[in-house]
């Protein structure tokens, strides 16, 4: 029973760690909603191809997979949770937050999957933003 146990927490510290934005951790319904809050909350800086404007960067894109190539999607959600829309910061639900950055990850080409992207930032800090598939 131990070892079962302990095979068990292995296994999940493993899919813990290796989950990335590649394996479906989205789901189209929740980027169509997204879309929506996305272009009433961001597209007016952002645009709404997501490539930014004058004074915003990209949302979608090789600059912005650099920049966050290697962190984790809870850095991602925190930072706009936080800091946007820059003029009205930290104004918008945690669900409203994770429906836009599930929009987020399908104009980037991330696939989706069967469950939405969830609105703990803990559970975010365990998928890691992975600008190429491995
Ligand atoms: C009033 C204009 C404005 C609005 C509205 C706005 N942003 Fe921004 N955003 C900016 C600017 C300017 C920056 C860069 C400077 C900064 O971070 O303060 C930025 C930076 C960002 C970054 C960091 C990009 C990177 O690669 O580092 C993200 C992510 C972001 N915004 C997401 C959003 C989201 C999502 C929304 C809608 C909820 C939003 N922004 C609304 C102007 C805006």
């Amino acid at each position: 029973m131990k070892i079962a146990i302990a095979a068990a927490v292995a296994i999940g510290l493993i899919y813990a760690q290796t989950r990335s934005v590649w394996d479906g951790v989205y789901t189209e319904e929740q980027a169509g909603r997204g879309q929506g809050l996305y272009n009433q909350h961001c597209a007016s800086c952002h645009a709404d191809t997501l490539m930014g404007g004058e004074m915003s960067p990209p949302l979608a894109g090789g600059d912005f997979l650099s920049n966050w190539n290697g962190l984790t999607m809870g850095e991602l959600f925190e930072r706009i949770r936080t800091t946007m829309p820059l003029n009205n910061a930290g104004k918008l639900s945690r669900e409203v937050n994770a429906d836009i950055t599930a929009y987020i990850l399908s104009v980037n080409k991330f696939p989706a999957g069967k469950t939405e992207l969830p609105h703990s930032t803990e559970f975010l800090k365990e998928i890691r933003i992975e600008s190429e598939k491995k």
